[in-house]
């Protein structure tokens, strides 16, 4: 199968760690539908580690935490599905999963064609425990050849954590999306050290492979289990706005059964979700900033993303502790003086307009904020 846009969905893991169960994930369905995240692009549902019994069946098969889940991992799906949602579950390369649960090291093929018998639409493989005698990219790639055949279309969930230069082999594994960086915490050191991190990799995201920067802790305000400080809605804007312009998934990761409204609008902003699903599939690239020397480039940059329908997206980024003033010019979106055309900036989180009658524009960013522009081309 070939997944052309980066995933959305929800995630267990940031919220429930190993409390998950057939009540939560039921009841957090229910939620993906009535809160509009379905209808707003978020359509897996993904169980994360700590779901199976500790040891395999008599048969070698996986099974379900009876306490969990009494009705068995199939029960779940079904009611998954008849959501219009679509299921996804975890596992790992190594024999036991980082929870240590068991993994699907040497248990690939079995565990795939129960996956498949059990409806999931979505695998993530975690790196835990993996041998080290075998290579990272030969783990991955049974599985992602297990799954392409085992007879139903599921999305291969990479999660490799970016070591062992995972950029370089893991589209040839198989995978649809990549974990490029470690595990994110709900803080906002969190979310800038991911984003950091991600700057000089971001070229390796593409379609069929994008690069995954890790559920987002968008709402969690400082509860569940990846929680730490929490975050303001400002930098969850900004968490937000970046995980979408570097076309990672959008795996929401807060409790969805009880949302802030702040979370809400945030998690729900159309025109954001727009950027990140834009169906040219065209990665961010880092405009020019010129001699803008005053703004440490670690901490503030500038993205542009060129849209299907012509559009240019526009991100300006300050994960800085104060606020700064950042700029773009014309020129490096592809607006030569000679042209006669300029751009309206349409601010995607205010909504205002502005047109641009400079050659530069510019503006002050929060300390931790953004500012993104969805710009059409337009006669001068
Ligand atoms: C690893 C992964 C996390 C989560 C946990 C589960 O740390 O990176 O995303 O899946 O394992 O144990």
């Amino acid at each position: 199968m070939i997944v052309t846009r980066p995933p959305m969905g929800w995630n267990s893991w940031n919220t429930f760690g190993p409390d998950i169960s057939e009540e939560v994930v039921m009841r957090s369905a229910d939620a993906m539908v009535e809160n509009g995240l379905l209808a707003a692009g978020y359509e897996y549902l993904v169980i994360d580690d700590c779901w199976s019994k500790r040891v395999r069946g008599a048969d070698g098969r996986l099974e379900a935490d009876p306490e969990k889940f009494p009705h068995g991992m199939k029960y779940v799906a079904d009611y998954v599905h008849s959501k219009g949602l679509k299921f996804g579950m975890y596992s790992c390369a190594g024999p036991l999963t980082c929870a240590r649960y068991p993994g699907s090291f040497d248990h690939e093929f079995v565990d795939a064609a129960t996956f498949a018998a059990w409806g999931v639409d979505y695998l993530k493989y975690d790196y835990c425990f993996h041998p080290s005698t075998r290579r990272g990219e030969d783990l991955y790639r049974r599985m992602g050849v297990a799954l392409a055949n085992c007879g139903r279309d599921i999305v291969f969930s990479g999660c490799s954590w970016g070591v062992e230069d995972t950029k370089q082999w893991m589209a040839g594994t198989g995978c649809h999306l990549w974990r490029s960086t470690g595990d994110i915490h709900d803080s906002w050191a969190s979310i800038r050290s991911i984003a950091q991190a991600q700057l000089p990799d971001q070229i390796y995201g593409r379609i069929n492979c994008f690069n995954d920067m890790d559920m987002l802790v968008v709402g969690m305000y400082g509860k569940g289990h990846a929680a730490l400080t929490g975050c303001t809605d400002e930098e969850y804007r900004t968490h937000f706005s970046l995980w979408a312009f570097l076309s990672s998934p959008l795996m929401i990761g807060c409790d969805i059964r009880n949302m802030s409204e702040g979370a809400r609008a945030i998690l729900l902003n159309p025109e954001v979700i727009a950027i990140n699903q834009d169906g040219a599939g065209r990665m961010a690239f880092r405009i020019y900033d010129g001699n803008a020397g005053w703004n440490d480039p670690a901490q503030s940059f500038v993205f542009g993303r060129l849209m299907e329908n012509g559009d240019i997206a526009i991100g300006l980024f300050n994960l800085a502790d104060g606020a700064c003033c950042q700029h773009f010019a014309a020129e490096n979106l592809g607006l030569a003086v000679g042209t006669g055309r300029t751009l309206v900036l349409h601010d995607v989180w205010s909504g205002e307009d502005t047109v641009m009658d400079n050659e530069i524009f510019q503006c002050d960013v929060p300390a931790h904020g953004c500012r993104v522009f969805r710009a059409r081309v337009v006669e001068r």
